[in-house]
């Protein structure tokens, strides 16, 4: 098969941890491009992968490549996935999708209009501990799921003048722009929200616009709850990155820093899985470029992203208006009569080193 002609667009941080081992996909793609308008920053990208030119203007690339990952600023992910999109090409865009509902919806247009894929990086989906929780939730193997609780202690602050300190450009505070990961994963383990609470503060990180910690409570249907602390001013760390999955029979922990899912069962600590991948890039890619090549839609689609949005814009809302936010409506599937026949995907290559049951969900057509 003719290999994937891949450009870069934004070769910052996050840049440097997709490159990491990107050669293990040499097979299947070629990243031809890497776009900065810092020259030297997408120099650094082309030195760590291996090959690839340097561009500063992204509407170069359009005629040279297949498919394009999108690691900008929040603010300029919508143009720069148009963009693309127009261009005739597939789009791998960096969380989350957009700013606004607006954009996100022009964005899934967009890909529709042009018949090319649009996946948004919502990384963790794609890591082996998180797919086996989510397996071992759904199949009851510790009983029924009442309360899943994720935390994520980190310290980030960006340098001044940055674009992540302006809420504007950010779309928010630490909530939307990192909680988005942890909103995906409570509505994709625990199904349909009824209600939340979200409260975040400034004080601990004056660095941020908006909010540097925060703290968000969902109800969901049947009783379950679902809980995320996400600060970016922690000066250290007990749990770094840790989810505990409540089960009536057992409690599921996972922790990311130790590459670790265990079960908790009588005072009896079973480790089940281990995996030493912090962020699962090469899975996550090596899944874009199986949309691309088989034609099926991503487990991050575009659709679902924004399902996740829209209740994180809820919550920001209600917690303006100092009430509780109304989820009925929301979450993962809400938009599939308005937006989305259905159609049912296998999600295989995520299977290895989990069981052989395989995923089914519900994505866009
Ligand atoms: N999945 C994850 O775990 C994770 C972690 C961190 C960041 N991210 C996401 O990755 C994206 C980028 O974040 P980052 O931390 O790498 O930011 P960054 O500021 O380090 O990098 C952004 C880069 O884009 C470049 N840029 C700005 N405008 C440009 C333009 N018009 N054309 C080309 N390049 C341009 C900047 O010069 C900069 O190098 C964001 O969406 C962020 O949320 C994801």
């Amino acid at each position: 098969m003719k290999k994937i002609k891949m450009g870069w667009v934004g070769c910052g941080g996050i840049s440097k941890t997709h490159a990491q081992n990107i050669q293990s996909l040499s097979d299947r793609m070629e990243v031809t491009h890497l776009v900065d308008i810092i020259p030297e920053r997408a120099q650094a990208v082309v030195d760590q992968v291996g090959s690839g030119q340097v561009e500063t203007d992204y509407r170069k690339i359009y005629d040279k490549v297949d498919a394009v990952l999108l690691s900008l600023p929040h603010d300029l992910h919508c143009r720069a996935a148009l963009d693309f999109l127009a261009a005739g090409k597939h789009v791998l865009v960096e969380k989350p999708m957009a700013n606004s509902e607006e954009e996100c919806r022009q964005m899934i247009a967009a890909a529709r209009k042009a018949d090319r894929k649009l996946m948004v990086a919502y990384c963790m989906r794609y890591h082996p501990l998180v797919l086996k929780m989510k397996e071992l939730i759904d199949s009851q193997e510790y009983g029924e799921i009442f309360q899943v609780s994720i935390w994520t202690e980190q310290h980030t602050e960006y340098p001044t003048g940055h674009w992540g300190l302006e809420a504007r450009r950010l779309g928010g505070g630490q909530f939307f722009s990192h909680g988005c990961h942890y909103v995906d994963l409570l509505l994709w383990f625990l199904g349909r929200p009824v209600r939340g609470l979200h409260m975040g503060t400034r004080r601990g990180t004056p660095w941020m616009e908006k909010e540097g910690t925060s703290n968000v409570v969902i109800e969901f249907e049947d009783g379950k709850m679902g809980y995320h602390f996400g600060t970016w001013g922690a000066r250290g760390t007990k749990l770094g990155y840790s989810f505990h999955a409540h089960c009536t029979g057992g409690m599921l922990e996972l922790n990311i820093a130790q590459g670790t899912l265990s079960v908790h069962v009588n005072g009896q600590e079973t480790v089940l899985m281990k995996s030493d991948e912090v962020k699962p890039m090469i899975r996550q890619m090596s899944h874009f470029l199986d949309c691309i090549e088989n034609n099926t839609q991503p487990l991050t689609d575009p659709v679902s992203s924004l399902e996740g949005l829209r209740v994180i814009w809820k919550l920001y809302e209600a917690e303006e208006k100092q009430i509780m936010a109304d989820l009925r409506n929301e979450g993962l599937g809400s938009l599939k009569k308005e937006m989305r026949p259905t159609e049912l995907v296998d999600i295989k290559p995520f299977k290895e080193n989990c069981s052989s049951k395989s995923h089914k969900l519900l994505i866009n057509g």
